[in-house]
This record gives structure tokens, C-alpha cells and sequence, in this order.
């Protein structure tokens, strides 16, 4: 009996920081067929796989393709939707734009099935927090979505609301993981070597939280020992307002 295995073929449009994220993951899976564009050539010319073929024109990814992921700049969905919605009647567009509402693309390319999926850089090795809208979600989509990460079926408002936690959480954790670095630093070590343990606590910090299920208070009140070091730098930082600061600098205020 012959086996017949199906093939996804998908395009991105957009090979910057997410879109060439997310071409390189699926170009090292089996059974995907990757077509690509970006207006910049270098972006291209960044992904060396074999396996990705490179188009001239985003109607030309359209075209060659089932599901179509749009990887641009939310203030540049307008003119890409418009340019490709009629080569993509009866395809799969995938949004992965920040804010920018399905219903604006249904608007501009009305015969198209239309998701929006919100993940981020980790989607590059697979393990990148992957948003889905909207249900119900089709096969192809659900098996390339799967490939980038752990999927999470959402409705589109909470696509919104949880926007600011995967796609800047990565430079947000970044940016307190320096603080870590800094004081080690400070305290005469290599900095290439204080990067490194910080990255691996992280690491453990993050697979002990999704392992155990405690929660995040569960592992403060587990490290933050009476009288302890930890209890003290958590009673300073609530005191500045560190958390409450973070909120409001995600929320624009
Ligand atoms: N960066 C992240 O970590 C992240 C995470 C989650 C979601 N997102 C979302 O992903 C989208 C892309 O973000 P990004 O940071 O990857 O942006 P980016 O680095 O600017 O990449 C977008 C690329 O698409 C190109 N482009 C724009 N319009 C095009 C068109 N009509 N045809 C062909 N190429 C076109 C851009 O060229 P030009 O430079 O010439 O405009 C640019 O090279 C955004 O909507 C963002 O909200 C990003």
C-alpha cells in the first residue's frame, strides 16, 4: 500500500526578525515546502537552507502556496493584503501582526480563510508560546503552528491582551536578566561567563515553573527564605514599585 504523506506548502512574506524565524523552523522540518519574500534581497539572502526557495514577487509566494503567513509590520498589512488578496481566494493567510484585527483582513481579501497567530523569536527552535485565532483552526495551519511551538487556541481579544507578553516578553525577560548579569559583573565576574549562568537560571527558573505549577509566589516563597538575602531584595524591589512599573510600561502609560 502506497503511503501518502501530506506536504504543507507555505509562504512567508516578510523574512525580518519573526518571519526569518519562522522560515528557518520550518525549513528544517520534514514535509514542509517553503516559498519566500522580502522587498529586501539580504533578508533572502540571510537563510542559506537549500530547502527554501526564494520568490520575486509576494504574489509569486501566493501563488505557489496553501497557507500564506504575512510576517510584515502591522502599518504594512494594508498595502500587502491588498496586493496579494485575490491570488490568495481560497488559501489560508496567517496574520502575525501585532493588533492588526482578522476582520481588516477579511476586508481586503474576503475569499481567503484568515488566523492570526502571535509567537516569537523562540519559534525559530520551536519552543515559541504560539497564538491562535480563530477557531475553528484547520489542519495545515494547526500542524505548521505546531511546529513553532506549544499552541494555545485563544479568541482574538485575548490574542490582544497577551500580544505584549509573548512577542516583547522575550526583550522584556532580556532586559531584567541583564540586571542579574550587572551585579555579577560588578562583583568581578567575566561577563561572558555571568551571561551564561544568568541564561541557564533563566532556563531552570522557567522549566521548574512549567514543570512543578506552582506558580510564580510558589517559587518566591520556596527560594525568598526567612530572614534570607531573596526575601530582602524582593521586600526593596516591591518597595520601588518594580512590578507595578513593568505593568505600565507595557500598558503605554
Ligand atoms: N519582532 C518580533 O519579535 C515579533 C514578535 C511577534 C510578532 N511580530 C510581528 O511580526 C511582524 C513583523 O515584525 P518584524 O520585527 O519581523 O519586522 P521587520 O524585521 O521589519 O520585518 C518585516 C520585513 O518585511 C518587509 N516588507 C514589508 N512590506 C513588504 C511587502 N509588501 N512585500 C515584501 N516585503 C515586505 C520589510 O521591508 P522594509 O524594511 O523595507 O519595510 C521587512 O524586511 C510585525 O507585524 C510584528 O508585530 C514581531
Amino acid at each position: 500500500m502506497a503511503l501518502y504523506i501530506k506536504v504543507l506548502k507555505v509562504g512567508v512574506i516578510g523574512i525580518g526578525n519573526i518571519g526569518s524565524g519562522i522560515v528557518r523552523r520550518l525549513a528544517g522540518n520534514g514535509n514542509v515546502q517553503v516559498v519566500m519574500y522580502d522587498r529586501n534581497r539580504s533578508n533572502m539572502k540571510a537563510i542559506r537552507s537549500r530547502r527554501v526557495v526564494r520568490a520575486d514577487s509576494a504574489a509569486e509566494v501566493a501563488d505557489a502556496s496553501d497557507i500564506i503567513v504575512l510576517a510584515v509590520k502591522p502599518r504594512q498589512m494594508d498595502q500587502l493584503v491588498a496586493e496579494i488578496g485575490p491570488r490568495a481566494s481560497g488559501k489560508a493567510l496567517v496574520s502575525v501582526a501585532a493588533g492588526y484585527r482578522s476582520s481588516e483582513i477579511a476586508k481586503r481579501a474576503p475569499n481567503s480563510r484568515v488566523y492570526r497567530m502571535m509567537t516569537n523569536i523562540g519559534c525559530e527552535y520551536g519552543i515559541g508560546p504560539v497564538l491562535l485565532c480563530c477557531e475553528p483552526v484547520e489542519e495545515g495551519v494547526m500542524s505548521m503552528a505546531k511546529r513553532l511551538g506549544r499552541v494555545f487556541l485563544v479568541d482574538e481579544d485575548s490574542i490582544d491582551g497577551l500580544t505584549p507578553v509573548v512577542g516583547s516578553g522575550p526583550a522584556i525577560i532580556s532586559y531584567l536578566l541583564d540586571s542579574l548579569s550587572r551585579f555579577s559583573v560588578i562583583k568581578g565576574v567575566e561577563k561572558d561567563l555571568a551571561d551564561e549562568i544568568v541564561n541557564i537560571t533563566a532556563l531552570s527558573t522557567a522549566t521548574y515553573l512549567v514543570k512543578k505549577g506552582d506558580g510564580h509566589e510558589g517559587v518566591v516563597a520556596k527560594v525568598a527564605t526567612p530572614a534570607g538575602v531573596t526575601i530582602k531584595a524582593i521586600h526593596r524591589l516591591d518597595k520601588e514599585g518594580v512590578v507595578g512599573k513593568i505593568v505600565e510600561a507595557l500598558l503605554g502609560i
